[in-house]
């Protein structure tokens, strides 16, 4: 029997296209592959920023000696919707490169790669791609996808590019989907889309599909990523207010705290809106836990600009922030109009500020756990140790805990005795009976 791999950079919504692509492959006899060389290699890329570019070169050279005996290399993802011939041609070893607008045809298209054709596909389709399926990678997580693509246009961002315009599922698929997955076992369900707060059906807003996903019987913990601030409401906020299985955290991309960067950026708030926002959510959320996004560095970023960025990250108390300094990117129109013009000795120095003060923090609110019992759900092995497991409680905090039984996939109850900048540490009140 054929063995297959998929290597996968970028978001949850990657992971999960990847889990996707498994499944149709499942579907047509392949198995993953575990050890060494698969019969069929998959890639699939992020186009979000360049580093993540970079390493889908540097991998793709590596898979030449594979290519070489055998195994059939493809791309697929952001980086193959952007720049499929350029691929092609630097990699003549690939057997098929094909983006997310071809998905819907991802069938038909993986029958002829699996017979042998070389494919490049990467036409915008516009229709929904469902598959009838995923094989999940996560114990007790399931990612579901709600919508897809963006309108909005920010001028650093890749996104609307690789990703197309706003697609959106219906409501009906995605309860079935919910249901099945509960059914199955899963405890927690995230709901996937670029911009989660603009999905909409028929007469349905965000807000009611909230609704009537939590009324799915079983169902223990649901999040959804990522939400944008001009879209996300009050009545989103009223939702959530009523408490599990919605958890109560909301990813809320700042990305620059200064009324000129945000300008030029065309996020559509300022610095006070945002503001508001996030004090709208603390005020009717209770326990809310709000994690964001930011890039240093935009063109024309001065130091005062940045120092608006600090004032509202030491305001706002983030629990969680990825950052990033900013790079250009291909179409987008920053990346063509805009001269990238913060030093990269200033971005990195900018970067290390806001990580530095962030990490304060959290370091702070996370030692208000200490003593606390939270329940977690177990996801995986700690990546420090690796006697210790690791998961995530109702906030989205990374917990680590010892634990004598196998408790992937199971909620308990965590005592928590330490807490650093990134994660909780503690030990389980009940071992799991199994
Ligand atoms: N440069 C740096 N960071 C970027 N992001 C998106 N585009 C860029 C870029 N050109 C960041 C944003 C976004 C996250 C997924 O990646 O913060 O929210
Ligand atoms: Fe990467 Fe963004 Fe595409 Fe996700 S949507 S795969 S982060 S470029």
């Amino acid at each position: 029997m054929k063995t297959f791999k998929i290597h996968t950079f970028g978001c949850q919504m990657n992971e999960h296209d990847s889990e996707k692509i498994a499944f149709l492959l499942r579907e047509r006899g392949l198995v993953p592959g575990q050890e060494g060389r698969p019969d069929l290699f998959i890639i699939n890329s992020c186009a979000v920023r360049e580093k993540s570019v970079q390493k889908l070169y540097a991998l793709l050279g590596r898979t030449r000696d594979w290519a070489a005996k055998g195994t059939v290399v493809g791309v697929v993802g952001c980086v193959a919707q952007l720049e499929r011939e350029k691929l092609i041609r630097h990699f003549p070893h690939l057997r098929f490169v094909v983006g997310p607008g071809s998905y819907p045809s991802l069938e038909s298209l993986l029958e002829r790669i699996l017979k042998g054709e070389r494919v490049v596909a990467a036409r915008w389709e516009g229709k929904w791609w469902e598959t009838g399926g995923a094989l999940r990678q996560k114990p007790a997580v399931a990612y579901i996808n709600i919508m897809e693509g963006c309108d909005k246009f920010c001028t650093y961002c890749v996104v609307p590019f690789t990703r197309g315009r706003e697609r959106y599922r219906p409501l009906p698929w995605i309860l079935d989907e919910v249901k099945r997955a509960v059914d199955q076992g899963y405890r927690e369900i995230q709901l996937l889309g670029q911009n989660v707060d603009s999905w909409r059906w028929e007469e349905y807003r965000f807000w009611h599909l909230l609704d009537e996903v939590r009324k799915v019987p079983g169902l223990k913990w649901l999040r959804f990523i990522t939400s944008h601030p001009r879209d996300f409401t009050r009545e989103i906020a009223e939702v959530m207010a009523e408490g599990e299985p919605i958890t109560p955290y909301v990813h809320l991309p700042l990305q620059a705290g200064s009324d000129k960067i945000l300008r030029l950026m065309k996020r559509g708030y300022t610095r006070e809106e945002f503001v508001e926002k996030v004090a709208m959510i603390r005020e009717r959320v209770p326990n809310s836990s709000i994690g964001t996004d930011i890039i240093v560095g935009f063109p024309y970023e001065e130091e005062e600009d940045f120092q608006r960025t600090l004032e509202v990250v030491r305001w706002a108390e983030f629990d969680n922030m990825y950052s990033f300094h900013y790079s250009p990117r291909p179409f987008s129109y920053a990346g063509r109009n805009l001269p990238d013009n913060v030093p990269r000795e200033i971005k990195r120095r900018r970067l290390l500020e806001l990580q530095a003060l962030q990490a304060e923090i959290q370091r702070r609110k996370n030692a208000s756990f200490v003593g606390k019992t939270v329940e977690v759900l177990a996801t995986g092995r700690s990546a420090r140790d690796p006697e210790a497991f690791m998961g995530r409680d109702l906030t989205y905090r990374v917990v680590n805990f010892q634990c004598r039984r196998d408790p992937l996939g199971r909620i308990l109850q965590v005592e928590i005795e330490e807490a650093g900048p990134h994660s909780l540490k503690g030990k389980v009140v009940h071992e799991p009976s199994r």
